[in-house]
């Protein structure tokens, strides 16, 4: 083998306001393939992540939930490392931009770039919230797009027509943080010239080791001219705080990327002999790898190298977009129940199954790949249950039953055990240039080629003839060895599935190298079913759950301030309502005449409201605390302006107020005291 290769592998780090999703698993599953993929060559590789930590959502976020951002980032570190974990996703290091690692990285990068005269001070004109008394960003300024007058657009493009424009030109602009209408105030800010790095970032580009569309898009921003880069936001912010200058802070994404060091820092303050430098500094030897979502390219092509450049450490060796994942064919959508939470999944499915999927739909490129849900179905269950876990259940019985679970001495076809290493090759060089779906093309060829030997040399004919049992010994070995040859190959992409097989087989966990000598005279345990079946049932109730997921949202405690604006319940950056639009909302105590069960929903109850004379049917996210009989006569206060809304299960014409935190502790009843059906209750 060649010379150990050191390697310093990230993905892109999720923002630490919300959960993973199967879109962000596209990015970790790919990463962690390759990171695993290389380990198993032998070479010295590290792969790193953190969480994103700063900015305007999170500290708004926090404040709705009436919580420190240091407890939302905290809380949703530990969600992230939990689905991470359940996917087998291996990081050497979890860390967080939040956290001193990062603070001094993030100064020393800006102090260093100030000194040379990178960055520039400016005063600019921006939206400003009188109520919250913040500076907003596009994405929190709403209004009626100037072009086609649709209501509630964000920021700086309109859903509805895709008109760009800038958020000045919004039509009754509002803050989506307070309603409050933005005044244009003035504000010195930090300005990281870019411009000066064009020079470095052409040669970096033509180095050869970028994708092409990368590089083309690099091109294309060399055309336009590179612009100076704001790096600083006002307080209120949840940041860091940039030297010298107190209540400036810097823009997140100006201390993101630096989370890469920040994270990998703090791998080496625990592990003797990694050397920070040996990776990060200007003349380092090591390969730098980030992979990232084709969205943020700007951030790690041109801003990233540029900063740490101008601070005096090397530049990555290469940055590997991939595209975005669709759903049969769409954009995610909640109310397909398409929007699958991390979480969500592995309540119904075996992660090493979307593994799978997504390595046997990866290339190197920035195409999107599309989850097609029946396509899932059939590929999981005709490759990995039907062709490699088979192999092992085809022979496994007879080793153990007829041969005490021991191997025969010798390889009765090594002529095509020879073929099974020799594929290693090409499958190694399909890894390394990320061109997973080909890896996998080729192993299940493989898998075909080892069933039927098994077909042609059919073992359970065999067995039941006398004097025939040195040769069903040799081909139940023969199979074992051909199925152990086709884990290693695919360790990378299922290391679930490879560790259980390494059980199985009582062998250490396998590398490359060690895939080439067959397992001989070696006795392995009892077989176990390594993998079984998707049913088509389990899809149906991961949607179903994904579905509820967002009606559960709809009726989620902290929801009940909000209920007045349907956009802003659904909105999860939104802030707090003002006294005027919360005085729109018709609260009214009602009758709960009749509750049932929603057939096909476990989280739903379906109400019949008397709103004293008038009835409305509701859907309401409560069955984890009620049983339907003990609400029927009982009373409970409803929104009765509430748009209504189609749900799955039907239409449902207003929403019941609860409290608590959820679970079996949620609270709709309305104390039975005087209180009369259609009484207003503010
Ligand atoms: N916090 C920034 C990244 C900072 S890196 C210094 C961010 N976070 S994110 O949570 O929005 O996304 C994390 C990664 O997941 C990004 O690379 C993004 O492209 C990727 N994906 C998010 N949604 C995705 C899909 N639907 N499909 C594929 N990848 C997706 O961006
Ligand atoms: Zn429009």
């Amino acid at each position: 083998m060649s010379t150990p290769r050191d390697i310093l592998i990230t993905s892109a780090l999720p923002y630490a306001n919300g959960p993973i999703h199967i879109g962000h698993l596209v990015e970790y599953i790919q990463t962690d393939i390759w990171a695993r993929f290389q380990k198993m060559r032998g070479h010295h590789c590290w792969y790193v992540c953190a969480d994103d930590a700063h900015g305007t959502p999170i500290m708004l976020r926090a404040r709705q939930e009436g919580i420190t951002p240091e407890d939302l980032i905290a809380r949703v570190s530990e969600e992230h490392q939990a689905d991470f974990a359940a996917f087998r996703v291996g990081f050497d290091n979890y860390h967080s931009t939040h956290s001193p690692e990062n603070q001094h990285y993030a100064n020393l990068i800006y102090e260093r770039n100030r000194d040379a005269g990178h960055i520039a001070r400016r005063t600019i004109t921006q939206a400003y919230d009188p109520v919250e008394q913040m500076f907003l960003p596009d994405r929190f300024i709403k209004g009626e797009c100037p072009k086609c007058g649709a209501p509630d657009q964000y920021g700086d493009n309109c859903e509805v027509c895709g008109a760009s424009y800038s958020p000045a030109e919004l039509k009754n602009a509002r803050s989506a943080v307070s309603g409050a209408v933005p005044e244009q105030r003035e504000s010195d800010h930090y300005f990281f010239r870019l411009g000066d790095f064009e020079p470095m970032l052409r040669e970096w580009t033509r180095g050869g080791s970028l994708q092409k569309e990368v590089a083309n898009k690099l091109d294309e921003w060399f055309a336009s001219g590179l612009q100076e880069w704001d790096i600083s936001r006002d307080a209120p912010y949840f940041g860091f705080e940039i030297p010298d200058h107190p209540g400036k802070f810097f823009y997140v994404w100006l201390d993101a990327p630096i989370g890469y060091m920040a994270s990998f820092q703090n791998l080496c303050d625990r592990t003797p002999g990694l050397d920070f430098d040996q990776f990060w500094g200007k003349n380092s030897t090591a390969e730098l790898y980030h992979f990232i979502g084709k969205d943020i390219i700007y951030f790690h092509a041109l801003f990233f190298p540029a900063t740490l450049h101008g601070a005096g450490f090397r530049v990555p060796s290469a940055i590997f977009a991939h595209g975005f994942l669709t759903v049969d064919g769409q954009k995610m959508s909640k109310s397909r129940g398409t929007f699958i939470k991390a979480r969500t999944y592995l309540d119904h499915l075996n992660p090493e199954y979307l593994r799978y999927y997504f390595a046997a739909k990866l290339g190197p490129g920035v195409d999107d790949i599309d989850l097609n849900l029946e396509d899932f179905t059939a590929r999981v269950n005709a490759d990995l249950v039907g062709k490699v876990v088979n192999i092992a259940s085809r022979c496994a019985g007879f080793i153990g039953k007829r041969f005490d679970g021991r191997l025969s001495g010798s390889l009765s076809e090594p002529a095509l055990f020879a073929e099974f290493v020799a594929a290693g090759e090409s499958i190694a060089a399909a890894y390394e240039k990320r061109e997973f779906s080909r890896a996998v093309r080729e192993i299940m060829a493989l898998a075909d080629r080892a069933n039927q030997y098994i077909d042609e040399k059919a073992p359970w004919v065999v067995a039941k003839q006398d004097g025939r049992d040195a040769e069903l010994q040799d081909i139940c070995s023969m199979g074992i060895n051909l199925f152990r040859v086709l884990i290693g190959y695919l360790r990378p992409i299922l290391p679930g599935t490879a560790a259980e097989s390494e059980a199985f087989l009582r062998i250490a966990p396998l590398t490359w190298e060690a895939i080439g000598t067959p397992l001989l005279d070696h006795a392995i345990a009892t077989f176990k079913p390594l993998m079984t079946r998707v049913e088509p049932a389990q899809i149906a109730a991961m949607l179903e759950a994904s579905k509820e997921d967002l009606s559960a949202t709809v009726m989620a405690p902290d929801a009940a301030p909000a209920a007045a604006n349907p956009h802003l319940t659904r909105d999860p950056i939104a802030g707090p309502v003002d006294y005027d639009t919360f005085a729109k909302t018709d609260l009214r105590v009602a009758l709960i005449r009749e509750a049932k069960q929603v057939e096909g929903a476990d989280k739903l109850l379906q109400l019949t409201l008397d709103l004293g004379g008038e009835t409305r049917n509701v859907f309401a996210g409560i069955r984890s605390a009620y049983d339907p009989r003990d609400l029927e006569g009982r009373l409970t206060v409803m929104v009765a302006n509430l748009a209504p809304r189609k749900m799955r299960f039907g239409v449902s014409e207003g929403m019941v107020l609860a409290a608590g935190p959820g679970g079996k502790d949620l609270f709709i009843l309305s104390p039975d005291t005087g209180a009369e059906p259609g009484m207003k209750v503010k």
